[in-house]
């Protein structure tokens, strides 16, 4: 029997596609897999706009332009060749008959919802509806849901219509070349085999620095905060390829097996140890409320109560308007025992294994040598652009994976249900928001945490972006 949402989409379908994110990421992932050759279907643009099929093209040419791609006008022709457009409310039944006559019923279509989340639910009931959905699959971007609740509720909205194979939750960082790496690395490699538990690793920490505010993003961002933005999501499924057991097997669900028993050891993230922060300024941004309470910063400990973490404590932080634009993962190996062959026995720093996400993905081995006069730090780094090549792009990866029915880089419901179980507490009992300087590392509240710990690091930038 064929798998409901299984094969090759003979039809891409994008809702939204006038927005801001076809215009920022889409058009050129499109464009990119254009150019590599792995587009084998059309597109159909859905939007309530009324733009004509020229405007539309004209469009992505501006994005892609704008993305910095090498533009290619042969690659742009043939994509351009791929798109058609609907314009249609979405709430509205009668797009859906239109759709229908447009596409038929018997095509394996990707249906791609670019759309706000309050519109998930009624889009795909609609699709369910017009008889759309038999062979095809549905992605949907983030935010899953604002709470426990309103995850379980979506997923049984969507789980009423579709199967689970026939839903692709969309986090993109889940795309990104060194979080896909991080299974190779940690499974290929002996060397790192042998550290990763607590016998080796003292200390997890987890940064997302963002040197930029909320800018032109009040609304959306007011009614979320950083817990939602991107931790509930983006740091908790890293840390979930972090910390997880090898997968025993190649299928997506092998792997999201593995991703669901890190979050059903993890306990609910406790409020006393959770930090937020708000930059100066903020208030002002368009969209945010005057005497608004949202964290632009978080900082939080958490842990996973397992055989292979148990007693390893794990810092997740994320912030806007912080120094830098940075992601890492970064390991803190246990100390070694005082050097007793020296005059007087010393302490070195622990070892510490740094994966850097963004920007210039690598990875980062920190050792102590002697040095002439004095202990230094030495380091073993790996730039994945020198040594790899050019990485594919987040969205990129994750547009293929959807279209060829690839779920391994796709959030399954389960996980979703526990990082959102993982951080309740956190939105049930928020406590204050402390204020912080733009361009500071956040509230000085957040050092607290990190007290008998191996503090806050600064994290490891690559070499352009040091002062
Ligand atoms: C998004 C968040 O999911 O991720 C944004 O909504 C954040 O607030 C962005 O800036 C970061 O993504 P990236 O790929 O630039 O690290």
């Amino acid at each position: 029997m064929a798998v409901r949402g299984g094969g090759s989409a003979d039809l891409l379908v994008i809702f939204g596609i006038t927005g801001d994110l076809a215009r920022k990421m889409t058009f050129r992932a499109l464009y990119r897999l254009e150019r590599r050759r792995l587009l084998k279907c059309p597109i159909l643009g859905v939007a309530s706009d009324e733009i004509s099929l020229e405007a539309l093209v004209n469009r992505a040419r501006e994005a892609i332009r704008a993305s910095g791609e090498v533009f290619d006008e042969r690659v742009f022709a043939r994509l351009a060749k791929r798109l058609s457009y609907l314009h249609g409310d979405v709430t509205d039944e009668a797009l859906y008959l239109s759709l229908a006559e447009q596409i038929g019923s018997d095509r394996c279509c990707l249906y791609y919802l670019e759309m706000p989340p309050a519109l998930f639910a009624p889009i795909v009931e609609n699709l369910g509806k017009a008889g759309l959905l038999e062979r095809s699959r549905v992605a949907v971007e983030k935010p899953f849901g604002h709470d426990l609740a309103s995850a379980r509720e979506l997923n049984s909205r969507l789980r009423a219509v579709l199967s689970e194979e026939q839903i692709l939750r969309v986090d993109h960082f889940l795309g990104k070349q060194p979080v896909v790496e991080l299974e190779y690395l940690r499974f290929a490699n002996q060397a790192l085999v042998e550290l990763w538990d607590r016998q080796s690793i003292s200390e997890i920490h987890i940064t997302m620095a963002e040197d930029f505010g909320v800018d032109d993003r009040g609304t959306f961002y007011d009614a979320v905060g950083a817990l939602r933005d991107v931790v509930q999501n983006h740091l908790l499924q890293v840390l979930a390829l972090v910390a997880m057991e090898p997968p025993v097997g190649p299928s997506a669900d092998d792997l999201n097996d593995k991703k669901a028993e890190v979050f059903r050891a993890m306990p609910a993230m406790d409020p006393a140890r959770y930090v937020r922060g708000q930059y100066r300024g903020y208030t002002e941004v368009p969209g945010v409320a005057a005497d608004s309470q949202t964290e632009t910063f978080v900082a939080l400990r958490t842990e996973i109560d397992n055989w292979r973490w148990v007693g390893v404590p794990i810092f997740l932080r994320a912030g806007k308007a912080l120094p830098v634009k940075v992601t890492e993962v970064r390991l803190f190996l246990h100390r070694t025992p005082a050097l007793a062959f020296l005059p007087s026995p010393t302490r070195v720093a622990p070892n510490q294994l740094v994966l850097r996400i963004d920007p210039d993905p690598g990875m980062r081995l920190q050792l102590s040598a002697r040095g002439s006069r004095s202990w230094q730090d030495v380091h073993l780094d790996s730039s994945f652009a020198e040594d790899l090549g050019e990485p594919v792009r987040p969205y990129e990866r994750l547009l293929h994976a959807g279209l060829i029915g690839d779920h391994q880089l796709f959030a399954r419901e389960d996980s979703i249900e526990e990082t959102w179980r993982i951080v309740q507490p956190l939105l049930d009992r928020p406590g204050q928001v402390h204020p912080y300087e733009p361009g500071s590392w956040g509230p000085q509240a957040a050092q607290s945490l990190q007290r008998d710990h191996h503090g806050w690091r600064e994290p490891w930038l690559p070499k352009s972006k040091r002062s």
